[in-house]
């Protein structure tokens, strides 16, 4: 079982009637169980409870008849899973809100009774859901409260923001930082190279801001950066971001001239032991005994990693880095409590990868519109981290949260 599924997620119960289709519900209601605790109603009603179970459980598919015959409660995560069929799912969600919208003063106040938050509190998180869904173009989505709390996003410029993330900043936005952690800053910086298609920034600054951006940003910190290797070297090998101790070139398949790229880590270095991978020489007597008893290869210094192709981009950003090579570098690098800065975040990618591997994270992007996005990840990060584990996934030496 994994960590993600092991923990409470959040359910929201909510009511509905026969406006709109109980079918969708009811198979939703079935997707969600494996994921689901039932939370139970403020009030006590064991009889009601076990009703709503037996439909949850696909056990009870009775016709519906009108808003009064049935006000049943039934549970529906707005969950990060759903953000695959968004479109559909959107209008789902929208149809429920406005359900309950439009519920009459009796119906709103049986359904009160079953929200210990109050009913107004359950419709004011549905509404401001909708408004962030319209405003972001993602499914709406519910943050897993522990996640929240180790992510945030600042919009801003990287260069004014950063000096603002002193340590009395970092402890009051993060109450529960252990008293020893570590700071890493981790990102793939604007390339300047032009490259279209980002929102109000133009990747094409003179070269000697770029280049002082970039050592205003890294200099002298542990500091994993991820770019083309050959701009690595030309601007930035001569020891002003301090000593480069580790690089891995990170290879994918493309049409376009370059298809690979440089991790470089700055003044720390990766234990790539940490993650294992299968042996190469499968067939070698040796190498049979060692799969026998469990064990994998340590990590590669070379990854190949599918690129997040445009026609795939989940997200509405130019550039999202793929979720598993956030999840290697994050691994090697940091330990849980560690504190992660992101600054060029964009779709939050290594924030939100963070944050779910138990790091704290703070993303800054200039963009309000790639903020909203990254904002809106921690709802979905942890089925992409799920469905990209590709290599490792018996971590060596991770400490459980
Ligand atoms: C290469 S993208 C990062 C993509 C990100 N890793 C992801 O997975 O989506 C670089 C980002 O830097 C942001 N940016 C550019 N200049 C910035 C600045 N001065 N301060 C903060 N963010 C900046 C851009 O808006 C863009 O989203």
């Amino acid at each position: 079982m994994t960590a993600a599924a092991k923990r409470k997620a959040t359910v929201t119960w909510l009511a509905y009637d026969s406006q709109y289709d109980r079918d969708v519900l009811t198979k939703i209601f079935k997707k969600a169980k494996a994921d689901l605790h039932l939370v139970k109603p403020a009030v006590d009603d064991a009889a009601f409870v076990a009703e709503v179970e037996a439909k949850l459980a696909g056990a009870e598919r009775k016709q519906a008849s009108t808003t009064q015959d049935f006000i049943d409660i039934g549970r529906m995560l707005l969950e990060r899973k759903a953000i695959g069929k968004r479109v559909r799912r959107l209008q789902q969600y929208m149809q429920v809100a406005e359900a309950i919208d439009t519920a009459d003063e009796a119906t709103k106040t049986k359904i009160s009774s079953f929200f210990p938050q109050g009913f107004d509190a359950v419709l004011n998180e549905l509404q401001s859901l909708k408004r962030r869904a319209k405003k972001s173009r993602l499914a709406p989505v519910i943050i897993p409260d522990d996640l929240a709390a180790r992510m945030r996003i600042i919009q801003g410029d990287c260069r004014e923001v950063l000096p603002m993330i002193t340590e009395p900043y970092i402890r009051a936005t993060f109450p529960a930082i252990k008293d020893a952690f570590e700071v890493f800053r981790i990102s793939d910086p604007p390339y300047n190279q032009g490259r279209p298609g980002y929102d109000g920034y133009d990747d094409k600054m003179p070269e000697d801001e770029y280049r002082n951006m970039i050592i205003q940003v890294y200099g002298g910190q542990r500091s994993v950066i991820i770019h083309y290797g050959r701009v690595i070297i030309n601007k930035f090998g001569n020891g002003v971001l301090g000593e480069c101790l580790k690089d891995v070139p990170w290879i994918y398949n493309n049409n376009l001239p370059d298809q690979h790229r440089l991790i470089a880590w700055f003044n720390c270095q990766p234990d790539l032991s940490r993650l294992g991978q299968p042996y190469k020489n499968q067939k070698d007597r040796r190498i049979i005994e060692c799969m026998k008893a469990g064990h994998e290869v340590r990590l590669y210094d070379f990854w190949y990693i599918e690129i997040v192709k445009n026609v795939s981009k989940p997200f509405d950003h130019p550039c999202v880095l793929p979720v598993e090579l956030a999840r290697r570098i994050i691994l090697v690098t940091t330990n849980p409590g560690d504190l992660i800065v992101n600054a060029f975040c964009g779709s939050g990618t290594i924030v939100a990868v963070a944050a779910a591997l138990g790091r704290f994270a703070i993303g800054i992007d200039i963009s309000e519109k790639y903020c909203e996005i990254a904002r809106a990840r921690l709802g979905t990060i942890e089925r992409e981290l799920e469905a990209c584990q590709e290599l490792g996934a018996a971590v060596v030496g991770e400490a459980a949260e």
